[in-house]
């Protein structure tokens, strides 16, 4: 609960980044919101498509959780790779290396976490960058670990870089230094800590500082899942749930689902609820189709945000190049949100392309949209 709502609150926080290039101003004789696009206030509040976890997600997501690699799908080479570590580890008696797991939100990098204490038959313990505000913090999470456990930090990137430095020569020595006293009464106390495995999971690998990012002998980059993937997972969620889903049902949930098994549960989940009140409670293709649509969920899952960004990229700044600061200020929302949450979709689809220069949008997107090429938009740069 504390750990939501720290996440609610920081959700579009990040640790200060360098400043980035000077972005145009918003023309001020263009209209406050662009043609197209709904009024302030007629959005719907609840991000069916948000891939952040969200408070009614948890009790399913605990249920549909994989607990081992077996029954993980997806990221293949991920997992052949984890395999053979973990053999490896077992057989010389000794705890994983240390395990960076890095992604967009949703994908399971805290599930991974979840796994490895399983297949390593250790104990886990879970914490988060922004939950750890003190040295002190850190050091009665490090000191209070049991022989070969594995500490999971989820948003490693927001921690504390005082913390970070403890970090370090946890990772690489087992030990840390504490500061005890202050002035000329300091002294520091050396403390052994237990060999113990960390696993961080961050959605900003930029943002880790190079010294951190050295100490993980294991990185990972979770991609997001083609759709043949996402129809399995949902298809193995509908029989955990014992949802009627055929296979056209949960290739149609997929598709609409950005990659994202969250996502891809959450839709299950709604359509479920429609399905059995409005139709037999079986999920087809059709049905699922017409209740996507009604839950406005479109073809490539975009949602209001999405295509709000990519109207305003075009319609108010010519199709781009334009700054995500500018995006974002034309949209009232943060620009993490935006570089977070959707960019990476909206690239990954070539939807949007980001170049030295800025946000551009691509013919591709501007088809979907049924939106015009304006007179002197180049096709060069796609
Ligand atoms: N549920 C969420 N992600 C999953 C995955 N990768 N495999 C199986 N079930 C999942």
């Amino acid at each position: 609960m504390q750990k939501q709502r720290e996440r609610e609150r920081s959700r579009s926080k990040g640790r200060p980044r360098p400043p980035s290039a000077p972005e145009a101003d918003v023309p001020s004789d263009r209209p406050a919101t662009a043609p197209g696009l709904a009024a302030p206030g007629a959005l719907p509040d609840e991000r069916l498509l948000d891939p952040i976890l969200q408070a009614h997600d948890r009790g399913v997501d605990l249920r549909l959780r994989p607990t081992t690699l077996e029954e993980y799908i997806g990221q293949e080479k991920m997992k052949a790779n984890l395999r053979v570590f973990i053999q490896a580890a077992l057989a010389r008696r000794e705890p994983l290396d240390h395990v960076l797991v890095y992604g967009p939100p949703g994908l399971g990098k805290t599930t991974i976490a979840h796994i490895l204490g399983h297949e390593m038959g250790a104990i886990l313990r879970s914490t988060s960058g922004p939950a750890l505000e003190r040295a002190g913090d850190l050091a009665a999470i490090l000191t209070n670990l049991e022989a070969a456990s594995i500490l999971f930090i989820d948003e490693i990137h927001r921690l504390q870089p005082v913390l970070e430095e403890i970090l370090y020569q946890a990772m690489e020595e087992f030990r840390i230094d504490i500061v005890i006293g202050q002035g000329p009464m300091a002294r520091t106390v050396k403390i052994d800590l237990p060999r113990f495995t960390l696993v961080g999971a961050t959605t900003r690998v930029g943002l880790l500082t190079g010294p951190l990012r050295d100490r993980f002998g294991i990185v990972h980059h979770l991609d997001f899942y083609p759709a043949g993937d996402l129809s399995k997972v949902v298809e193995r969620s509908a029989r955990i749930l014992g949802i009627a889903l055929a296979g056209e049902g949960a290739a149609e949930i997929a598709r609409r689902s950005r990659g994202t098994p969250r996502i891809a549960n959450r839709l299950l989940k709604r359509v479920r609820d429609f399905a059995q009140v409005e139709d037999d409670g079986a999920i087809s293709g059709a049905v699922a189709e017409r209740h996507l649509e009604r839950l406005e969920v479109d073809r490539y899952g975009l949602d209001h945000l999405d295509r709000k960004i990519l109207l305003v990229v075009q319609e108010k700044f010519d199709g781009g190049p334009v700054g995500v600061n500018t995006i974002a200020a034309a949209l009232g929302e943060e620009p993490d949100t935006i570089e977070e949450l959707y960019e990476p979709y909206l690239m990954q689809i070539g939807f949007l392309d980001r170049t030295s220069r800025g946000r551009r949008v691509t013919s591709r997107a501007l088809e979907h949209l049924g939106l015009a090429r304006r007179a002197g938009q180049s096709r060069l740069w796609e």
